[in-house]
């Protein structure tokens, strides 16, 4: 049995004010449901964790960041540890999202150095893979997520990858309107499943959670979560609104799997 996770990530959006509005609708918004069945989880700017972490205090609703450094402490000017991450109520962390990849350098070394120390400071990485669309069109999509789960993974013990979640975000899909359809997003998931039962065997392949992202909305989170292999989703703009984000945390928890 695998616990739905749906995780908001806010990117760079919202002031300290605009997010502490945001979680505190959430919250009042998700108090009136059972969800449960359902991990959900915040990831607001680091300006704000600190205060959104108050406003999740005594919730069920869990606080993320969308970033680590491996070091704990430094001169590192711009970062931020996982040390620190844990102080501000942190309780998840994404790792190796695809703007990262993109805009910031970061490479499947990187995401490796990132996810250890995320471990090591008892933060769960949401760890994030995806091609993009010359990739897909190039029939290079396995290749490229066995890259990002193979590099993501290395030295990564059984019992440390039960401590993680998987975010299959194809790049294509991301910000664009353009879903993976069901089917894609299925297959994929799969994918990663037999690699994973490969590395680690049958038992870790059928715990570990495996997210969708890109761009999951409310009208169709149901069928994406209807596929056997995918697990909750990690949701972008969908997450900035209250009605968008409580209604696909209520949709997945309706969900049997
Ligand atoms: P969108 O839901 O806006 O497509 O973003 C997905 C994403 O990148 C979540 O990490």
């Amino acid at each position: 049995m695998r616990k739905t996770i749906i995780a908001g990530n806010w990117k760079m959006y919202k002031t300290i004010n605009e997010a502490i509005d945001l979680a505190n609708n959430l919250k009042r918004e998700l108090f009136k449901v059972n969800f449960a069945a359902v991990d959900v989880v915040l990831c607001p700017v680091f300006t704000a964790l600190s205060e959104v972490a108050e406003v999740l205090n005594e919730t069920d609703i869990q606080l993320g960041a969308q970033d680590i450094y491996w070091q704990d402490e430094g001169a590192f000017t711009g970062e931020v540890s996982g040390l620190m991450l844990k102080d501000a109520g942190c309780r998840y962390v994404i790792v190796g999202h695809s703007e990262r990849r993109q805009f910031f350098g970061e490479t499947n070394e990187t995401v490796n150095k990132k996810i250890k120390a995320a471990l090591k400071h008892g933060l769960t990485p949401i760890i994030c893979v995806g091609e993009n669309l010359q990739e897909r069109e190039s029939n290079n999509t396995f290749k490229v997520i066995q890259e990002h789960i193979k590099g993501g993974l290395a030295d990564i013990s059984a019992q440390d990858l039960l401590k993680t979640v998987i975010a299959y975000e194809p790049v294509w899909a991301i910000g664009t309107g353009k879903t993976a359809t069901p089917e894609q997003a299925q297959e994929v998931h799969k994918f990663i499943r037999d690699l994973l039962r490969k590395m680690y065997g049958e038992e870790l392949a059928c715990s570990i959670r495996i997210q969708y992202g890109g761009s999951v909305k409310p009208e169709n989170i149901a069928e994406l979560m209807a596929k056997p292999d995918v697990d909750g989703a990690l949701v972008g703009g969908a997450s900035l609104k209250v009605d968008s984000f409580s209604s696909i945390v209520i949709k997945a928890s309706e969900v049997l799997k």
